[in-house]
């Protein structure tokens, strides 16, 4: 297959080429670098720098280079930011995939893989969260996914493109060969902040809350490394090939990990302490998310292949150890 990877220079989306590339298939990446890095792309990847509201050339772009099926990674994903600068994120994240879906419709091209978020759930009832659970999310960023849910459920619908929807849970990990891994400017993500504090680049890590209602006091998330969620992605090429596809699949290991944990996990991976201290609640943050993964591993044979955390920050920590200040771009 033919596959344009937009937003092919980020975090999830640079892991997902290298997959793609390792099934067979033939990636292409179309990236702005407004928050990607083109050294997480390999010299012999086509690559071509655009903004999504171009539609005319990207429309061209799908044309020339006879795409099959576009995957859209290219979204802003910090939650904090939407929440302060919403039109920054409803611009982007919903405006720019209308414009993108028009230039696939304008070029024929009807096969999408669309990256969505357990955000679109925004405090779940019930754990662990399956697909089909009330979809009400609590900020901006999760409601942009939302709403490019809804736009695809009504284009297959009526036959013009057919979507898969994965809801990751918390991305996590790089890749086995340590080439390329998790570099955000600036970085939020508690992972790479406690291997930064754990190494001395940063100062003591802030556990944000310790009174949730849960084992520990600390949130529990669902951490899924990158490359299995890359793996689901090729998965469900099959189930694309058919008019009126919508499908949806939650994407976690299904086992909750507390902010705790994930110290503790990082120390033994690294041999180093972590420093840290308490500190208050973040805003937004719900205590618990974890996956049921039951439908995309019946549906899809989806295995997680990375299921312990130690495992999955060992990548990371690979990543890091060769790339402590990550990409030299940025
Ligand atoms: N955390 C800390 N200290 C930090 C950073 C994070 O205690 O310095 C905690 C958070 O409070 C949270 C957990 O670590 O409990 C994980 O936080 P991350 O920022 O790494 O990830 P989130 O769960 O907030 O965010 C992820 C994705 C988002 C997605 C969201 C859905 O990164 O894109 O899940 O809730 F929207």
């Amino acid at each position: 297959m033919n596959v344009l990877v937009v937003g092919g220079a980020g975090y999830i989306g640079s892991h997902c080429v290298k997959q793609l590339q390792a099934a067979g298939h033939h990636a292409l990446v179309l990236d702005n670098l407004v928050y990607g890095h083109r050294a997480a792309v390999s010299n012999d990847t086509p690559f071509f720098q655009e903004d999504l509201g171009n539609r005319a050339a990207v429309s061209q772009l799908l044309v020339d280079q006879k795409i099959d099926i576009v995957m859209h990674f290219a979204a802003y994903a910090y939650v904090g930011e939407s929440v302060t600068e919403p039109l920054k994120y409803y611009e982007n994240n919903t405006g720019n995939t209308i414009q993108l879906l028009l230039a696939m419709q304008d070029a024929g091209v009807d096969k999408f893989v669309f990256s969505s978020t357990c955000a679109t759930y925004g405090e779940p009832n019930t754990l662990p969260i399956v697909e089909n659970l009330p979809q009400s999310p609590i900020n901006p960023y999760g409601q942009t996914k939302l709403q490019v849910e809804a736009i695809l459920k009504d284009l297959a619908h009526v036959g013009k493109i057919s979507s898969a929807v994965f809801r990751y849970f918390n991305a996590a990990g790089a890749s086995e060969d340590g080439c390329i891994g998790e570099h955000h400017s600036p970085e939020t993500h508690l992972i790479p902040l406690a291997i930064d504090a754990a190494t001395g680049r940063r100062a003591a890590l802030k556990i944000f809350g310790t009174d949730y209602p849960t084992p520990d006091g600390t949130c529990l998330r669902d951490y899924v490394h990158v490359d299995d969620l890359s793996r689901a992605h090729i998965a469900v090429f099959d189930q694309l090939g058919k008019a009126n596809t919508f499908v949806d699949y939650n994407l976690g290991t299904g086992r909750p990990t507390s902010v705790k944990e994930i110290l503790t996990a990082v120390e033994k991976v690294t041999g180093f302490k972590v420093p840290a201290e308490d500190a208050p609640r973040r805003e937004g943050d719900p205590p618990s998310l974890y996956a049921d993964n039951t439908k995309a591993r019946t549906e899809l044979g989806w295995e997680p292949k990375y299921m312990d955390i130690e495992s999955t920050i060992a990548t990371a920590w690979k990543w890091h150890e060769s790339n402590p200040e990550g990409y030299a771009d940025q």
